[in-house]
Order: C-alpha cells, then sequence, then structure tokens
C-alpha cells in the first residue's frame, strides 16, 4: 500500500475515488462542499432528495459527477457534527476501505471530516489512516479449497486535506502506521494459525526468518528443550511434560539504542495450545485454546514493528512456548516443582499453566537488567469476566509504567484498564506445601494471576497485560483482532523518540 497526504484541491488529484463525508442532517462537511461545487451540486441535490441520509456506517457509490477529475465520489455518512468524534470518525474510515475493497478501485483520496485537532491531529490522522486500512483490508490466510475470492485492488490511500505546515507530521504518521500494519499482519497471520500448524518450532521459525529480514538489527536465539533444562526452568518444563511437540524457548533482540542502554524486555505468553492439561477444559469452544499464543505473537510482531521502524531503542522479546496437554508424564494437581528462580510451586490446577511458563521467562529478563519488563498473555478468563472484549488488564508493580501503558493504549485507540495489584492479592496464592499455589480460587482471578507473576519480577519494574478478552473473537467473526499490537508498537514509538 502507498500512503501520501494531499494538502489543496481535492479535485487536482490523481486519483480513481474521492471519499467524501456526509453529516446526517444534510449538512456537508467543508472538504465535501469543495467537492460538490465542482460537480455543480449534484452531492447536496442527492442528499436533499433523501438518497443518502448520512448516519455513521452509511455508504454511496457515485459515479461519473461532471466537474471532477476522479471517475467516482464514495459518499460516507458520519452522523451529526457535533457527535463527531474520534471513535467514530475511525469507524468511517473502516467503514469505507471496506466498501472500497469490495471493488477494483485502486486509489482513494480520504477528504472526510475530522474531529477536533485536540483528538486527531495531522500525524495521528494519517497513522490511524494506515492503521484502519491495515485492520480493513486483512484477509484471513484460511485453508479453503474452494477458489480464492479476488484480492481488493486498492494500493494508494491519500489523506488530508492537511495544511502545508503539517505534511511532515502526516508522512510521520504514515510511516509509523504502515509498519503497525505490518505488526498487525503478522500478528493475526500467527493467531489466525491452527495449532497443527502453529507450533512452538513455527514459532522459533517465525523470530529466526524475522532475523534474517534485520540482520544488521536483529539477533534471535532459540533454546531447545536441553537448554531449557540447563536454565532450570522447572515450572515450563513441568508444562511442557504432557506434549509430544517439542518446547522453544525463544529470545529476539533488537539493537537500535546505544550499546549498553538497558532494554525493554517483551515477554509473550507461546501456549501454542491449551486443552488445561489433567485439569481438562470443557469441550465447548476449546478450539479457541489455539489462540492462546497471542501474546507470544504479539512480541514477535511488536519486534517486527521495532524492526521496521529501525526504532532507536534496544528492545527483548522473550517467547516461551510449548503445548499443554494431558498424558501419562503430564503434571498432575498437586505436583511441585521449582522455578527457575529457585521460589517452589505447588500445580493445584494445571489448567493455569500461562503464568508457570512466564515466571521463568520474567526470572530470564534478569540478565538484561531490563529499563522495563513488560509480559503479554492471554492468562484468565477471570480477566474477560472482568473487562469484557473492550479493555485488555494492566498489573504492574510501577505505577507509572502501567500509567505509560494505559496512555499509549488511549492514544492508539487499543484500550487498556489498570487493575489494582496489592499485595492482598498474594496471600491468597499461599500453599501448605510449597513456597506457593499456582492458583487462588475464583476471586480476583485476574489479579491473583498478576499476583503470582508478581513474585517472580521483585526489584525490576514490570507489568503485565491480560490480553484473555481482547486478542481474539469467537462467534461468527472468530479470529484474531490484533490486539494489543498498536498499544505496544505506541508505546514503544514514544520510549524511542522521547
Ligand atoms: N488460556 C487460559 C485463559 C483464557 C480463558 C484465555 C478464556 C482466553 C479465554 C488460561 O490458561 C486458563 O486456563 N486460565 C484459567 C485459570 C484458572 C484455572 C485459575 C481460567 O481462566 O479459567
Ligand atoms: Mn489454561
Ligand atoms: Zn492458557
Amino acid at each position: 500500500m502507498r500512503y501520501e497526504v494531499w494538502t489543496k484541491d481535492s479535485n487536482r488529484l490523481g486519483v480513481d475515488c474521492l471519499v467524501a463525508g456526509v453529516f446526517e442532517d444534510g449538512e456537508l462537511p467543508d472538504a465535501t462542499r469543495q467537492i460538490d461545487k465542482a460537480c455543480g451540486g449534484r452531492i447536496a441535490a442527492l442528499v436533499k432528495r433523501g438518497d443518502f441520509a448520512g448516519r455513521n456506517g452509511d455508504t454511496l457509490l457515485v459515479g461519473e459527477l461532471p466537474g471532477l477529475r476522479a471517475k467516482r465520489v464514495l459518499l460516507v455518512g458520519q452522523g451529526t457534527r457535533t457527535t463527531l468524534n474520534r471513535r467514530l470518525w475511525r469507524r468511517a474510515v473502516y467503514t469505507a476501505v471496506t466498501a472500497l475493497a469490495r471493488t477494483r478501485i485502486g486509489s482513494a483520496a480520504f477528504a472526510l471530516a475530522r474531529p477536533a485537532a485536540s483528538e486527531l491531529d495531522d500525524y495521528w490522522l494519517a497513522r490511524a489512516t494506515a492503521e484502519i486500512a491495515a485492520a480493513a483490508l486483512y484477509r484471513v490466510n484460511d485453508l479453503k479449497t474452494g477458489k480464492k475470492p479476488r484480492l481488493p485492488a486498492l494500493a494508494r490511500i491519500l489523506a488530508g486535506p492537511v495544511a502545508t505546515s503539517g505534511v511532515a507530521a502526516a508522512r510521520r504518521g504514515f510511516t509509523h502506521g504502515a509498519a503497525v500494519g505490518i505488526g498487525l499482519e503478522t500478528l493475526r497471520n500467527l493467531g489466525n494459525l491452527p495449532a497443527n500448524v502453529c507450533t512452538p518450532s513455527y514459532l522459533a521459525n517465525t523470530a529466526r526468518a524475522l532475523a534474517r529480514r534485520h540482520p544488521q538489527s536483529l539477533r534471535v536465539r532459540v533454546l531447545d528443550e536441553r537448554a531449557i533444562r540447563r536454565e532450570r526452568m522447572g515450572c515450563f518444563l513441568a508444562v511442557t511434560r504432557g506434549s509430544e511437540e517439542p518446547p522453544r524457548f525463544i529470545v529476539l533482540e533488537h539493537r537500535g539504542g546505544k550499546a549498553g542502554e538497558a532494554p525493554v524486555v517483551l515477554v509473550g505468553k507461546g501456549i501454542t495450545f491449551d486443552t488445561g492439561g489433567i485439569s481438562l477444559k470443557d469441550p465447548p469452544a476449546m478450539d479457541e485454546m489455539k489462540f492462546d499464543m497471542s501474546g507470544a505473537a504479539t512480541v514477535i510482531a511488536a519486534l517486527t514493528v521495532v524492526s521496521e521502524l529501525q526504532l532507536a531503542l534496544n528492545v527483548v522479546g522473550l517467547v516461551p512456548t510449548c503445548e499443554n496437554m494431558p498424558g501419562g508424564r503430564a503434571i498432575k494437581p498437586g505436583d511441585i516443582v521449582t522455578s527457575a528462580s529457585g521460589q517452589t510451586v505447588e500445580i493445584l490446577n494445571t489448567d493455569a499453566e500461562g503464568r508457570l511458563i512466564l515466571c521463568d521467562a520474567l526470572h530470564y529478563a534478569r540478565r538484561f537488567k531490563p529499563a522495563a519488563v513488560i509480559d503479554i498473555a492471554t492468562l484468565t478468563g477471570a480477566c474477560v469476566v472482568a473487562l469484557g472484549a473492550h479493555h485488555s488488564g494492566v498489573m504492574a508493580n510501577d505505577d507509572a509504567l502501567a500509567h505509560e501503558l494505559v496512555e499509549s493504549g488511549r492514544r492508539a485507540d487499543d484500550r487498556a484498564w489498570q487493575l489494582p495489584l496489592t499485595e492482598d492479592y498474594a496471600e491468597q496464592l499461599k500453599s501448605n506445601f510449597a513456597d506457593m499455589a499456582n492458583v487462588a480460587g475464583r476471586d480476583g482471578g485476574a489479579i491473583t494471576a498478576g499476583a503470582f507473576l508478581g513474585k517472580f519480577t521483585k526489584g525490576l519494574k514490570w507489568a503485565h497485560m491480560d490480553i484473555a478478552g481482547t486478542a481474539y473473537l469467537s462467534g461468527a467473526q472468530k479470529g484474531s483482532t490484533g490486539r494489543p499490537i498498536s498499544l505496544l508498537s505506541e508505546f514503544l514509538i514514544q520510549r524511542a523518540t522521547h
């Protein structure tokens, strides 16, 4: 996709289609009025006749308007001027790209009404346009054997109008947005793959391929089971025991900052399939546990974005990855294992496996003397109960770091909400036989999971993101959402540029 900024007269642009907003009360936004004038009031007449109501989500493709250089205009409903906000604007862009993707239109100049500059400046106009276009144009890499539908022809998107003084900011926005778009595609592709394809080895090979594309800045190391054993990752090894599929521990290192500068370490839960183990899950929707590696995919996607942009920042990605299966060698409720940190854990429920692979990875993070450690995991059903599909959960031992993540999510429209990780929750993890249990009952389940991880991150600046509710959709729209790559990219871009 090519992204460009347009500044003055949309009617001078050599594009196949102009995308123009219409308000619900029939009023035309400024940019649309300009187009309307050029075609002798045809748009105003059409709206007046009642052919287009301008409700948010409405679209109408009009061809061959006289006086316009573009052969078509796509009218897009934008609700009322007073209710237009960033959220509705985003939805209008998504709707428009979706409509264009159903045609053979190859290039389009967007001239939609924008919310107040305080909500959407030129940088974000461009960045969000690129991110939304990537999301709307995403096609799942399916294994259907029928004839593949033709791919959208759309290859060039222009956003505007932008004042000359804003062009540089908008171009920067496009660069960042396009990179996040690539990350989004990476994440969704990995998430959507079935577990018999997307194995731990597959994730490791994906990381290797990424590193090969950026030999100057990205290094990859993959630990196999023997190397994992050498690291004494007893909790991680406990989870993988029941599976025939070999585990992997992936280490990706992006060197963009000064040598010796403390890195941001990202840790992603890479359970390629979660049956629950001996504490077997119920059959309904168990297939969705192929998405239990979404944290891992987010980390690989984040390093993709960081590499694409060559961010001036040191970033480390850690991915412990294995399956959680029942079997003759699988861990059993009541088993006690020793983590890499030396602390012992009584595994009361083998379905609370994410925290077990993460705790050893978090301990591994210490050797990088990190500026911050962030783990990303589809960790608990309790987080879905608490926040639904709208916010990712954030827990941290450092409020400034939590705030930084929540704010990144707000700016990127990929929202997250902080949950209170006070000491009370850790007390619920007491065990009679080991330093701690791996579960603490139903109440506050998202936070007790966070509290478990907190026992392995003492002295680190650490935050935990629970994306169980946000990483994928169920039902008819089943699939990876690509969250929270926008949030995380924004966090890293901010750290690299400020
Ligand atoms: N992968 C699941 C969490 C999950 C549940 C993600 C639903 C997405 C949707 C995790 O490994 C798990 O099974 N957690 C248990 C923890 C419990 C045993 C304390 C859960 O949430 O039920
Ligand atoms: Mn589980
Ligand atoms: Zn899981």
